[in-house]
């Protein structure tokens, strides 16, 4: 299951209306993450794909089809938002705070802090080609789990017949772009990859909300920290990482680790055995 806290023995014993009540704020999260990260992360850049805006200088045909991503991806964060609205109406759950940032959105902000400017654009193309594959699997695997409750589930699987055509559009993209750039910009994007998918694949934001709904049922803050410690505590990022060793088959196969020093910056990083 997505979400261990529900499965917490403190949780149990705080009975089916606490179990439901911490399901519900994730499924909140999970749609405000989706709305925040469709519009503000992936049509940021999909955007400038479209009007070319970005140094590969993408074929015509690909600057079209990156236009229907940013369609179906404002569609996305529609319906995700929607669904928040339809779930607070039917439980009467009001949502507690939701982050306004993503892990997603932090690691792109921190790159763009290690960045020279002149190659943010180039950065979050890649940025984006690593995302749209990575939530795919996270989406087809959340999508498995009979145990989700069916309007989460029909959400989420009406999401993914989209998100199986874009991870493969991004893939293309991806090959591309990394083939167009420059040996000194494909040396410079190398260098900051690995601390990207360090901050991008940590669990901070998740341990933060976590807590707070733990605080919102009642527990007090030592309980609230142990129960965090349980869930999270045992969070390290190794070649091990599902997600990790996905993104890093996907540089293997669009040609990431062909050319130029990235598979050398992975390894000299540890997350590359
Ligand atoms: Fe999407
Ligand atoms: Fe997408």
């Amino acid at each position: 299951m997505r979400q261990p806290l529900a499965t917490h023995p403190d949780i149990a014993d705080l009975g089916e209306a606490a179990r439901s009540f911490a399901l519900v704020q994730s499924a909140y999260k999970y749609m405000n993450d989706v709305a925040l990260t469709e519009t503000e992360v992936i049509n940021r850049t999909a955007i400038r794909i479209a009007n070319g805006r970005v140094a590969s200088a993408l074929p015509a045909e690909v600057r079209q089809i990156a236009l229907t991503v940013v369609v179906d991806e404002a569609y996305h964060a529609l319906v995700a938002r929607d669904f928040i609205a339809a779930v607070h109406r039917s439980t009467g759950i009001e949502p507690l705070p939701l982050p306004s940032e993503t892990e997603l959105s932090l690691a792109i902000e921190q790159v763009h802090g290690e960045l020279d400017p002149a190659l943010h654009d180039d950065f979050d193309v890649v940025a984006i080609c690593i995302a749209e594959n990575t939530l795919t699997k996270e989406i087809v695997e959340l999508s498995r789990d009979s145990e989700l409750a069916t309007p989460f589930l029909e959400a989420l699987q009406d999401h993914l017949a989209d998100e199986a055509m874009h991870a493969a559009f991004f893939q293309r993209v991806l090959a591309t772009h990394w083939q167009a750039l420059t040996d000194e910009r494909r040396a410079a994007l190398a260098a900051v990859l690995p601390s990207f998918v360090t901050h991008y694949l940590n669990v901070e934001i998740q341990r933060g909300f976590d807590a707070s709904i733990l605080r919102a049922l009642g527990l007090d803050e030592t309980k609230v920290q142990s129960v965090v410690d349980d869930l999270h505590g045992g969070f390290r990022l190794t070649p091990r990482h599902p997600m990790l060793a996905s993104i890093l088959a996907m540089f293997e196969r669009v040609g990431v680790f062909a050319l130029g020093p990235a598979r050398d910056a992975f390894r000299a990083s540890g997350l590359l055995s």
